[in-house]
């Protein structure tokens, strides 16, 4: 499997297991199947609601013994209601506590978006958030980064982050982040964004591989383009031999860039680990690259606010 490093030398490998989506019901036996067929880098975050069941998983896939906690990278991500500096501990410690682990391999800021402290489920005016006057990024990375100095977690980044927001904060901050997790995919290059992350040491993981099909209704547009249907995708598959799944999650390999595809389907998260033996080549790649409309199946919108603390979530 190829890895990424970070600065320290810490490497993680390219292909993750998502599980956003994932049902609470299912996860477990999802995680602990990927972690049997070789999934060593698990994406996990507070808001999915499921920590609780992964934890089942870690604590019983380690106490057998043939894998040890070391071997796994385990990322998870600070939610919104909890981006005020005294907040940002206990979050943590929330989310180790469910997942059963001593140390985060890597924790994310899941947004550049901060909501009222402890706010259950999702805002319902406007009233629910805070700005970014009232709890600057600055305030919640800071305390982000001093989890680091009490070694519960071994690296820190963020998610949904432009490249204003990741300067901004670089200029700010001491630390920079290791990683933003953004969306990413045929439809959706970003190439400034990851040359400007590459450029400035910070690693890129790509988040909605497939299209996340499976989100709910609410957050789906009309006549939504898809990709594991779509014609260049399907006809570099069957040049490869391999599915359109694997062509897309090899897709971000060949960019340098990690990927975490979901699945609770044990032949798919097999199908999924797979494609780490699918090479893309450059005509592959340039053919995927005529794809691109910039198009967001995750686009923010519903963090945006009617009196202006948020609009325009990826400054573009
Ligand atoms: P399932 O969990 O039933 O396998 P994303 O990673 O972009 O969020 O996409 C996740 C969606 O893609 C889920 O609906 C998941 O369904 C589906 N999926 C995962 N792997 C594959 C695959 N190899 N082929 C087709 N669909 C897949």
């Amino acid at each position: 499997m190829k890895t990424l490093k970070f600065n320290n030398g810490d490497q993680l490998d390219v292909i993750g297991i998502g599980t956003w989506k994932s049902e609470p019901g299912e996860v477990k036996k999802a995680v602990k199947h990927a972690l049997k067929i070789g999934y060593r880098h698990i994406d996990c975050a507070a808001i999915y609601g499921n920590e609780k069941e992964i934890g089942e998983a870690f604590k019983e896939v380690f106490e057998e013994g043939d894998i040890k906690r070391s071997d796994v990278f385990i990322t998870s991500k600070l939610w919104n209601n909890a981006h005020r500096k005294e907040d940002v501990k206990p979050a943590l410690e929330n989310t180790l506590k469910d997942l059963q682990l001593d140390y985060l391999d890597l924790y994310l800021m899941h947004w550049p978006v901060a909501f009222k402290s402890g706010l259950e489920g999702f805002p319902e005016s406007d009233d629910d958030f805070l700005s970014l006057e009232e709890v600057p990024l600055k305030e919640t990375w800071e305390a982000m980064v001093d989890l680091k100095n009490h070694n519960l977690v071994k690296h820190v980044g963020v998610s949904n982050f432009s490249q204003d927001k990741l300067n901004q904060l670089m200029k700010d901050s001491d630390v920079n982040p290791e990683m933003n997790q953004i969306e990413l995919h045929p439809y959706l290059h970003q190439t400034d964004l990851v040359n400007f992350c590459k450029g400035n040491d910070i690693l890129v993981t790509a988040y909605s591989p497939l299209g996340s099909q499976d989100r709910t209704e609410e957050m789906k547009a009309d006549n939504e383009p898809t990709l594991l249907d779509n014609e260049v995708v399907n006809a570099v598959a069957e040049k490869h031999e391999a599915s359109p799944a694997q062509v897309l999650i090899s897709f971000h390999s060949e960019r340098d860039v990690v990927t975490i595809p979901k699945s609770t389907n044990k032949e798919r998260i097999q199908e999924n680990f797979e494609s780490r033996n699918v090479s893309l080549d450059s005509d592959d790649m340039k053919k995927l690259s005529g794809l691109d409309k910039h198009y967001r199946y995750v686009n923010g919108k519903f963090f945006e606010t009617s009196d202006g603390k948020y609009s325009n979530i990826f400054d573009e």
